[in-house]
């Protein structure tokens, strides 16, 4: 059921600065604007690279869930890593099936399209989303 690699998501107390470092240490060119998920607590941009993109993500107000990360790594870090799945409620199911711990029900990601997350424990101590693959696109 696994499918793509859609992103990596990393965690950054500052994704402007981060940006910066994307573009002049490691030569991006290709980085979408900021901008706002508030329901999900976050700022998000996305780096574009050749077959996949880097997530930035930036606390949105006090009860952001990645203040807990950035309190632990302060430069900030990987923070999770998202393959595409072809039918999310299927995927969710399957690993509820499979004993793994899903973070809540399917919401709407960065992307447009809906994600879960399944906890560190039980996939090899990372965090890892689960993204609904984009209706008629290849990415
Ligand atoms: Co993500």
């Amino acid at each position: 059921m696994i499918g793509k690699l859609n992103h990596v998501g990393v965690a950054t107390p500052s994704i402007d600065a981060s940006v910066k470092m994307y573009k002049e240490m490691l030569g991006a060119t290709s980085v979408t604007e900021k901008w706002a998920m508030p329901e999900q607590g976050v700022w998000v941009c996305f780096v574009n690279l050749p077959n996949s993109q880097i997530e930035l993500i930036e606390p949105y107000g006090e009860a952001s869930p990645i203040h807990g990360f950035l309190a632990k790594n302060p430069k900030g870090g990987q923070h999770h890593i998202c393959f595409e799945v072809e039918d999310i409620i299927a995927a969710r199911d399957d690993m509820k099936a499979k004993g793994a711990t899903v973070l809540g029900e399917p919401r709407i990601g960065a992307h447009g399209t809906p994600v879960i997350f399944i906890h560190p424990k039980d996939m090899g101590g990372m965090l890892v989303e689960l993204m609904e693959t984009p209706k008629g696109d290849a990415h």
